[in-house]
């Protein structure tokens, strides 16, 4: 068995502390966010999720400093379970970005080995839900940041329930003139093709 391999989640979902349904939350991890699996059992993954947090904010985690791409959210008593795995100085901003990194278990259900079957559902509702207003709209032509303020007003338009708006969500960010190159593991050319 390879040590710590890639998954990604298609929903969002509680981090446990153990691998059952019943024990307590460590944290709400977000759709689409890459942990690495440590092992399985009965039916869950035990993970290591790693994400930037804005020093002194450390329950918020995003995939990149400075790029407000949720991956998730600390519940409020267990920071203290969270290790300090880098720290990064946003040279723009002077912002401090610490890197932390959290263990726990998420059922197997919810991780796919693949970020590219996310990616295509998330493909198919911006495609289908987000033109019925006006043309589809170029993920890079926006950054990750603009991405959040957008689907903050455009999401609630399309109607759809917030775990779908957190997916468009991500896919737009993952796309955007400012991650796009940055993660080129999260490219989807086949799925994107069309519309480029
Ligand atoms: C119910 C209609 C409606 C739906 C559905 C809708 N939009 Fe919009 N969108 C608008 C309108 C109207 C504007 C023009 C700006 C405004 O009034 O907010 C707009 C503008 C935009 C802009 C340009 C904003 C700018 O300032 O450059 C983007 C990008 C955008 N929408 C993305 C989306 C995405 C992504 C979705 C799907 C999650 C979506 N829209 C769904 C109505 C909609």
């Amino acid at each position: 068995m390879a040590l710590a391999d890639p998954l990604f989640l298609s929903s969002s979902a509680a981090l446990s502390a153990a691998p059952s349904g019943q024990s307590s939350t460590l944290a709400t991890v977000s759709v689409a966010a890459r942990v690495e699996r440590l092992e399985t059992l009965d039916g869950f993954h035990r993970v290591a999720l790693e994400g930037w947090a804005r020093a002194g904010a450390s329950r918020v985690l995003f995939a990149l400093p400075g790029k407000r791409i949720l991956v998730a959210s600390i519940a409020k008593d267990q920071v203290d379970t969270l290790e300090q795995t880098g720290e990064l100085v946003d040279a723009d901003t002077g912002i401090t970005w610490n890197r932390m990194r959290i263990e726990g278990w998420i059922p197997e259900a919810v991780a796919e080995p693949q970020i590219d079957p996310i990616w295509s559902a998330a493909w198919t509702l911006f495609a289908e839900r987000c033109t019925a207003c006006h043309q589809r709209r170029v993920p890079d032509h926006y950054t990750a940041n603009q991405w959040r303020s957008l689907i903050k007003v455009m999401g609630p338009r399309t109607g759809l329930p917030e775990e779908e708006q957190m997916l468009i969500l991500a896919f737009l960010q993952h796309h955007a003139s400012d991650t796009i190159v940055l993660r080129p593991n999260t490219r989807t050319g086949a799925v994107i093709a069309p519309g480029r």
